[in-house]
């Protein structure tokens, strides 16, 4: 039996991987510390991107300290959990404060103790039609998933909410609400990809730290595309191939806004914008879609 495409699993009504979903109860009881800071996304919506930056931040702008080891494990997966790999919550029993958590979980779903500990949160926020074809590439090459089946069938599950964490539309706008009553830095990819330098200056100023310019334009330069397609710890290329399979496609893929149009048809965008409307009737949320 073929165990490496499990799958999904429901967890109060969110489909979830299942070795995260089976290790979300025993996760309920982890402990967060107040200064620890918890970068939230929907699935592949800049978070590794934003984690490098904030290590950097972290490291005060030292490139060979973020050089002594891969991104998931300076920036641990909080629900992280696939046999024989440490999980999320043991690399982070292992991590001196000040630590930086990374979790893609919905609210319904994230341990209580972090929004109990008023932990700093940095949210991500990526426009759907290219967070569905990046989701797709990775679906296919990060075996974990189920097989995505054909492209459009994919996207049909995308707007159904039936693919891993459930409904980006959901996502988007419940961690929008949540920054009214939490501290949340809410980004877009898309203003990062226009002008990395003045978002990491907000990033900057909400963790409280102050950096030369000239170290913060050493940052812009080390965590362009470019840099860190080419970089081992941030690459994901130390992860074994039966977990995640770079010649299927590369994790890191392209790293630009607007590619979905090159994979929307006509027809599946007009779909697409009909039922985006109706999910994000009375949101204040805008995103820029090139
Ligand atoms: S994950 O698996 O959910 O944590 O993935 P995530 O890191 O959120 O998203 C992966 C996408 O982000 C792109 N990426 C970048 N874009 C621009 N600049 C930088 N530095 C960068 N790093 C990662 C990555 O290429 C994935 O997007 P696509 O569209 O697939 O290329």
């Amino acid at each position: 039996q073929d165990t490496s495409r499990p799958p999904l699993e429901y967890m109060k009504g969110i489909p979830l991987i299942k070795y995260f979903a089976e290790g979300l109860g025993p996760l309920q009881s982890f402990q967060a510390w107040p200064n620890d800071l918890l970068i939230s996304t929907y699935p592949k919506s800049g978070t590794t991107w934003v984690s490098e930056i904030l290590d950097l931040i972290y490291q005060g702008g030292d490139l060979e300290k973020c050089q002594r080891a891969p991104i998931f494990v300076r920036v641990p997966f909080l629900e992280f959990r696939v046999p024989g790999l440490p999980t999320g919550a043991e690399l982070l029993e292992d991590t001196p404060a000040p630590r930086l958590i990374k979790t893609h979980l919905p609210l319904a779903l994230l341990p209580p103790t972090l929004l109990d500990q008023k932990v700093k949160v940095v949210y991500v926020a990526r426009n759907a039609k290219d967070v569905a074809v990046s989701y797709y590439h990775f679906y296919r090459m990060a075996k974990v998933h189920p097989d995505p089946g054909t492209w459009d069938s994919f996207l049909e599950k995308f707007m159904a909410g039936e693919v891993s964490y459930g409904s980006w539309y959901q996502h988007v706008q419940e961690w929008w609400e949540l920054s009214h009553t939490h501290p949340v830095l809410y980004l877009f990819y898309e203003d990062i990809k226009q002008n990395p330098k003045r978002e990491i200056q907000k990033i900057l100023e909400f963790v409280g730290h102050s950096l030369p310019e000239e170290t913060v334009d050493h940052i812009v330069q080390h965590t362009s595309f470019k840099e860190m397609k080419k970089n081992p710890m941030t690459n994901y290329s130390t992860i074994a191939t039966k977990v995640m399979d770079h010649s299927i496609s590369a994790f890191m893929r392209k790293g630009i806004t607007g590619d979905w149009k090159s994979t929307f048809t006509v027809a599946q965008n007009e779909r697409f914008e009909a039922d985006y409307a109706a999910k994000m009737a009375g949101c204040h949320l805008h995103f820029r879609w090139e």
